[in-house]
């Protein structure tokens, strides 16, 4: 990621531990990582490629990959070049984001708060899920699409669990799920991978446990803490998930983290050295009524736009004569 394209957390706009501990306890044994599923990595499919000169017009309006990635391309960018992912929840995002090139789509459930006008993703329900996840794979996609796996679905049974997932990938046309949790859902995680689908995992601040801590918050600023988002990676890794989100880690503890998994790390809120990033994409854009978060620097203020345009237009309306 150039310095130009740094969320602004990653410029520090956050507060850091003064002595970040190290989330390194005793190294439990590493199975090796399966990656079932997964299609062959592209060879040349990237903006990457393109780097080092300036875009030229066509460049701007179809920066897609040539061949769509797969999770195994994904987990191998690691050490390579930072991965790309944003949020899309319908088919002309789907398009756009697409199109400028990003290496996978999430279909977060922060439609919820981004889109449906809740306060929390809670209220966020698998059939939502697989109406926005439909419509952004019917924007065809040329990016790996993946789904969240709202509140509650994971918690049941696993046969809920799979059925849910099932939903995602065959009505929604997702390629993989994504899953909030750690450790405690590492058994389900390993049987999903291998049943055949593949899973994103989800560590540090777990939006939709907002009610039970209380906030949103930082995670991984205290030693006990740091350990416990380790062992969360490394039992994820183990299950067999294809990469990890980070979100709202310590960034010290997120470079840490990143530096001892197989899988690559994909940051929000957790600093510049993590394998990738990822937002919410109404953040990035400013299309946003209640503010963004901290870290993010949005690139450009769509919700002034919009809000200028349509009062122009009321206005140009009104003053017409009958
Ligand atoms: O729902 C979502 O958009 C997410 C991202 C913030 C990672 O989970």
């Amino acid at each position: 990621m150039s310095e130009d394209t740094k969320p602004k957390e990653e410029a520090g706009a956050t507060e850091e531990p003064k002595t970040p501990p190290s989330p390194k306890p005793a190294r439990r044994r590493r199975k090796p990582v399966r990656r079932e599923n997964t299609g062959d990595a592209p060879a040349e499919a990237t903006g990457v490629a393109r780097q080092g000169r300036s875009p030229s017009a066509r460049d701007r309006v179809t920066d897609r990959h040539e061949v769509k990635p797969t999770v195994r391309y994904l987990a191998e960018l690691k050490g390579k070049r930072p991965i790309v992912g944003l949020t899309a929840y319908d088919a002309i995002m789907g398009k756009l984001i697409s199109d400028a090139g990003v290496d996978f789509i999430l279909v977060g459930d922060s439609v919820g708060t981004t889109l449906l006008g809740y306060d929390t993703t809670i209220p966020v329900t698998i059939d939502d899920m697989v109406r926005h996840t439909s419509a952004v794979r019917r924007s065809d996609p040329g990016c790996l699409l993946v789904a969240d796996l709202p509140f509650g679905e994971a918690s049941m049974s696993f046969d809920r669990l799979l059925e849910s997932c099932r939903r995602l990938m065959q009505e929604g046309g997702a390629d993989a799920v994504k899953l909030e949790g750690g450790r405690d859902l590492a058994d389900d995680v390993e049987k999903l991978v291998a049943t055949g689908i593949p899973v994103l995992g989800h560590i540090g601040l777990l939006p939709q446990t907002v009610k039970a801590i209380g906030g949103y918050r930082k995670f991984g600023s205290s030693r006990e803490e740091a350990e416990s988002l380790y062992t969360d990676a490394i039992s994820l890794e183990e299950a067999g998930c294809f990469a990890i989100i980070a979100e709202m880690v310590e960034s010290k503890v997120a470079t840490v983290l990143a530096s001892q998994i197989t899988p690559p790390l994909v940051g929000i809120g957790s600093g510049p050295d993590c394998d990738g990033q990822i937002l919410v994409t109404q953040d990035l854009l400013g299309l946003t009524v209640k503010g963004v978060p901290s870290f993010v620097s949005p690139y450009a203020n769509l919700a002034r736009d919009a809000s200028v345009a349509l009062s122009r237009y009321v206005g140009d309306i009104r003053k017409k004569r009958k």
